[in-house]
């Protein structure tokens, strides 16, 4: 089960996210794949919009993970600078995967694919030309 969506901008990303924050439930966890720049962040905070998070959501990667108040919790996650799985664990982080309460978006989630549970859903951000990026949606077997 698969789903391609391109945005042309980065209005079209959040709402994009905005979409996917009606499908989530507590326990749920959105893996981030893309390079630098791609618009991870971007669509994640179209998920905060969506969840009526009312604080701005930024980059998460100097501060590993940060969560957010809305409709549910939202965790953010950032696993740039984890180097091992042990420091997922060393930092606590593992309790957001899955949380008790609200969701988990994760961003680099390829960094810690071992640790993301099954039937999770993947988003893989993909540059085209200018403005435009290919977004593939697709929910992990479980
Ligand atoms: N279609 C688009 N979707 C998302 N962002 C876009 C799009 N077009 C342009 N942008 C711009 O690209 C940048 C994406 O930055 P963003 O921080 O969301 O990326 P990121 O993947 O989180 O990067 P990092 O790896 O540094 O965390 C923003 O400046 C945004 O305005
Ligand atoms: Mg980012």
């Amino acid at each position: 089960m698969e789903r391609v969506v391109i945005t042309e901008g980065p209005e079209e990303t959040i709402s994009l996210g905005m979409e996917i924050a009606d499908e989530l439930r507590d326990g749920d966890v959105v893996a981030l794949v893309g390079e630098w720049g791609a618009g991870k962040t971007t669509l994640v905070q179209g998920i905060a919009r969506g969840l009526f998070v009312k604080d701005v959501v930024s980059s998460a990667s100097f501060i590993l993970a940060r969560t957010y108040r809305g409709k549910i919790p939202l965790h953010h996650l950032d696993a740039y600078r984890i180097e091992s799985i042990e420091e997922v664990f060393e930092a606590g982080l593992d309790r957001y995967l899955p949380p008790d309460e609200g969701v988990t978006v994760v961003e680099w989630a390829d960094k810690i694919y071992e640790l993301i549970p099954k039937g999770s859903l993947w988003i893989t951000l993909e540059f085209l030309d200018g403005d435009r990026r290919r977004i593939t949606l697709r929910r992990a077997p479980r």
